[in-house]
C-alpha cells in the first residue's frame, strides 16, 4: 500500500497533507515517507531471512543522511561509487565494513580512504584498476578485498543509458576475459580475491535477464573453483524496476519473487556441486528501495497558452529532477488537491532557459496558478542528480513519519552557491 494517498481530497504523505508541508516549508521540496522506505527495505530483508545475504543499498539513488541512517539501522550495507559517498555513510553512522565500492574510475585517494575504513570489498572493473589498488594497499601495508565486476553480456531490455551489462558498455570485465583477469588478480600480493559481481542495468521490469546473469556468474565461480580460486561472495548488483504509473511499461516483478528465484537457483547449485557452499549473496538495490518513497512537490506559477501547446509553468525544474530531460522518463504528475474535470492538456515545464526543461508532457490536469502539483515516484535519482543550473538552490528535503515532518535538508540559499567562488585580485 502506498503511503501517499488522498484523504478528503488532499494528497497526504502518511498522516500529513502536502498542502500543509508546502505552506510551512515552501516549494519545490522532496517529501519522503519513512514507512514506505522501511517497507521497501523489509521486502529485501524478509526475502533474505535465514540466508547468508547482505543488502547494500546503492546510495546514488538517494544519499540524504537521514535516509542512510534509517537504512543502516535496519542492517543495510551500502554500495558506493565515490569517496564522497563513503564519507556520507560514515557521517550517517553506517558501517564501512558493509560497504561495497563500485565504479570504473576510482582514484588513489578514494582507494586509500576506503582502505583506511576497511570496507568490505572493491568491485574492480579493469586490470589497470587491479594494479592501482594493489599498489595503494601495498603502500599502506594492507590487503584489499576485491571482486571483479564481470560483464555477462545479457540484454537488460531497458533504456540504453541505464543498460550496463552489454559488450558495448564501459562497465565490467568482458565475460571472455574474466578467468584470465582473476588469475592476474590472484597473483597480486596486496589483493585478496573475495567475490564476483555484475550489474546489468536499471529499471528492469522482468527478472529473466538478472537470472541469466546469475547463471553466467555461477558458471564462472565453478570454473574458478576448479583452479583453486574460491570466492566469499556473489553480488548481483541492483536493477529491479518500479511502477512509475506509465501504463505502457507494465508491472515490475515483486522483489520477494525475484529474490526467491535467486535463492532457489543457488540452492539447486549447492545441491548439485560444492560450488555454492558458503557463498554470501549481495544485492545492490537503489531505485526499488527509495523510488516510491518520495514525491517532488511543486507550485504552479503560470498557465501559458502557446500556439500549439498549453504550458503549466511550475517552480520545480530540470535542475531538481533531471530524469525527463535526460532519459525522456515518464513521471506521473498529480494535483495535491483533487479537482474537478481537467481544464486542459499541458506540458509541465520549469523556469530554466532550455527547451529540454520539462517534467511531463501532454497531461490532462485540473490546475490553476497557485495550485500545488506533485511528481510522484521521485525518490530515486531525483535529488542526487539535482544541480544548481541557473543558480537555483536545490530543493528542501523532508521525511514524514506518521504525523511528524522532519526537515532533513534545508533549501539551498543562493548565496551558498557562490560562497566558494572568488574574484581575481
Ligand atoms: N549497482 C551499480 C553498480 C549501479 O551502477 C547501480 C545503478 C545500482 C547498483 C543500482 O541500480 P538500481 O537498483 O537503482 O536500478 N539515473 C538513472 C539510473 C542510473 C543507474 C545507475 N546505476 C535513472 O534515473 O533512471
Amino acid at each position: 500500500m502506498s503511503q501517499f494517498s488522498y484523504q478528503n481530497g488532499v494528497l497526504h504523505a502518511e498522516g500529513v497533507s502536502l498542502s500543509a508541508i508546502a505552506e510551512q516549508y515552501g516549494t519545490p521540496a522532496y517529501v519522503y515517507s519513512k514507512a514506505q522506505l522501511l517497507d521497501n527495505f523489509a521486502s529485501y530483508a524478509d526475502a533474505c531471512q535465514g540466508r547468508d545475504a547482505l543488502v547494500c543499498y546503492a546510495m546514488k539513488a538517494n544519499s540524504n543522511l537521514a535516509i542512510l541512517d534509517l537504512l543502516a539501522r535496519q542492517g543495510a550495507g551500502f554500495d558506493i561509487v565515490s569517496g564522497g559517498e563513503l564519507l556520507r555513510v560514515i557521517a550517517a553512522g553506517g558501517d564501512p565494513q558493509k560497504v561495497i565500492f563500485s565504479g570504473v574510475g576510482k582514484s588513489m585517494e578514494e582507494m586509500r580512504l576506503a582502505l583506511e575504513h576497511d570496507i568490505l570489498c572493491f568491485n574492480v572493473e579493469s586490470i589497470p584498476e587491479l594494479h592501482r589498488l594493489n599498489d595503494v594497499a601495498g603502500s599502506m601495508g594492507k590487503k584489499a578485498r576485491v571482486s571483479l565486476r564481470v560483464n555477462p553480456n545479457v540484454d537488460a531490455k531497458t533504456h540504453p543509458y541505464i543498460a550496463t551489462g552489454l559488450k558495448a558498455n564501459k562497465f565490467g570485465v568482458a565475460f571472455t576475459d574474466a578467468l584470465a583477469t582473476y588469475r592476474a588478480a590472484a597473483q597480486l600480493p596486496h589483493l585478496n580475491v573475495a567475490g564476483i559481481d555484475c550489474h546489468i542495468g536499471s529499471q528492469l521490469l522482468d527478472d529473466a535477464p538478472l537470472l541469466e546473469a546469475l547463471d553466467k556468474l555461477i558458471e564462472l565461480i565453478d570454473a574458478l573453483g576448479a583452479e583453486g580460486i574460491h570466492l566469499h561472495h556473489l553480488d548481483l548488483g541492483g536493477g529491479i524496476g518500479i511502477d512509475y504509473g506509465d501504463e505502457e511499461d507494465g508491472a515490475p516483478v515483486p522483489v520477494g519473487d525475484y529474490l526467491g528465484r535467486v535463492f532457489k537457483r543457488i540452492d539447486a547449485w549447492r545441491a548439485a556441486s560444492h560450488g555454492g557452499k558458503g557463498i554470501k549473496v549481495i544485492f545492490e538495490p537503489g531505485r526499488s528501495i527509495v523510488g516510491n518513497t518520495g514525491v517532488l512537490l511543486t507550485k504552479v506559477e503560470f498557465i501559458k497558452h502557446g500556439e500549439e501547446k498549453n504550458f503549466c509553468i511550475v517552480d520545480a525544474a530540470m535542475n531538481d529532477m533531471a530524469r525527463p530531460a535526460l532519459y525522456q522518463a515518464w513521471m506521473d504528475m498529480q494535483p495535491v488537491v483533487q479537482g474537478d474535470a481537467p481544464v486542459g492538456t499541458f506540458d509541465v515545464v520549469g523556469p530554466i532557459c532550455e527547451s529540454g526543461d520539462w517534467l511531463a508532457r501532454d497531461r490532462a490536469l485540473a490546475i490553476a496558478p497557485g495550485d500545488l502539483l506533485v511528481m510522484k515516484t521521485a525518490g530515486a535519482y531525483g535529488m542526487t542528480m539535482a544541480s544548481n543550473y541557473n543558480t537555483r538552490g536545490r530543493a528542501a528535503e523532508l521525511i514524514v513519519d506518521g504525523a511528524q515532518v522532519h526537515l532533513v535538508r534545508q533549501r539551498e540559499n543562493p548565496a551558498d552557491l557562490f560562497a566558494l567562488e572568488s574574484l581575481i585580485k
